[in-house]
């Protein structure tokens, strides 16, 4: 057996152990990593072992087909939430009236980027991120100069949408903390140890920052207002209390779990 390949058999055998599914890619991945750097794989396995996930340790991740930088301040995009993206699209389509689009807890910017990428210029769809993390918001920025759409999207800082001027005919899209608190205890230490508590909890019912951005939305009494959200589908009993009033559509993700809500939010 070549060493390359014993090396390889060797990646594999830590990512398994430290609970990781497509060992295949992931391996070739860190060889090609390793080789790129000049560094044994021995210190990325050590660094595998203790939970670090592989993204964290290569600095970038994967989203709707591109590439992302991340940093340790900012959460890795899940695939779930690629749908967000096509959820958006599909709105879009059937409202066109909607020429604005905001991101509130953009992150790495994964799904306003995307958006932002396939979405035509001939739209004139105005977009913007915000975060209340600076570092977070660093990242985006850098991500949106990659993909060669930074003009067209502006990066704030905020808190949800305080001091934002919202606009009428906007569709809000969110991706906020919404873990509750039993079960952030019980994640996995890739997620517990590494990944940023700010990106994730969402209070003792996952809702805290849903139940805020909500009141904002009603309090700025704007007209066209859609607000598209992923939630943990446990939650979603609670929040249909709050969204009484309203016509809520509710979207399963690809494993048939109740995990997208589309509401407009008209006064
Ligand atoms: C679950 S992550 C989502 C990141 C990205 N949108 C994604 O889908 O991968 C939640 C993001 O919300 C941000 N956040 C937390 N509290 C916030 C607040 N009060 N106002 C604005 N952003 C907030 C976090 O910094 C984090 O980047």
């Amino acid at each position: 057996m070549s060493e390359n390949l014993k090396e390889l058999y060797q990646i594999q055998r830590v990512l398994k152990d430290s609970g990781y599914n497509d060992t295949s890619r992931i391996s070739k991945e860190i060889q090609d990593y390793c080789n790129k750097k000049a560094i044994s794989p021995t210190l990325v396995l050590e660094r595998i072992s203790t939970g670090e996930p592989w993204d964290y340790i290569r600095g970038e991740s994967e989203f709707y087909g591109n590439r992302f930088y991340l940093n340790r301040k900012t959460l890795i995009p899940r695939p779930e939430t690629e749908q967000m993206v096509d959820i958006a699209i599909s709105f879009l389509e059937g409202n066109s009236n909607h020429k604005n689009i905001v991101d509130v807890g953009t992150g790495s910017g994964c799904i306003i980027i995307s958006l932002a990428k396939l979405v035509g210029d001939k739209k004139g769809i105005n977009f913007v991120g915000i975060d209340i993390d600076k570092d977070t918001l660093q990242v985006a920025k850098e991500n949106s100069l990659l993909h060669k759409v930074n003009e067209k999207i502006s990066f704030l800082r905020g808190n949800l949408l305080k001091d934002f001027e919202l606009k009428d005919e906007t569709l809000i899209i969110a991706n906020l903390p919404y873990i509750p608190e039993e079960i952030y205890k019980k994640l996995d230490r890739s997620v517990v140890n590494f990944e940023p508590r700010r990106a994730l909890l969402g209070g003792k019912d996952g809702l805290k920052y849903y139940k805020k951005l909500i009141s904002q939305i009603k309090k700025a009494r704007k007209k066209d207002i859609s607000l598209l959200i992923e939630i943990e589908p446990s939650t979603l009993k609670n929040l249909r209390r709050i969204l009484d009033n309203y016509e809520v559509h509710i979207i399963k993700d690809y494993r048939g779990l109740n995990r997208f809500i589309l509401v407009n939010l008209d006064t």
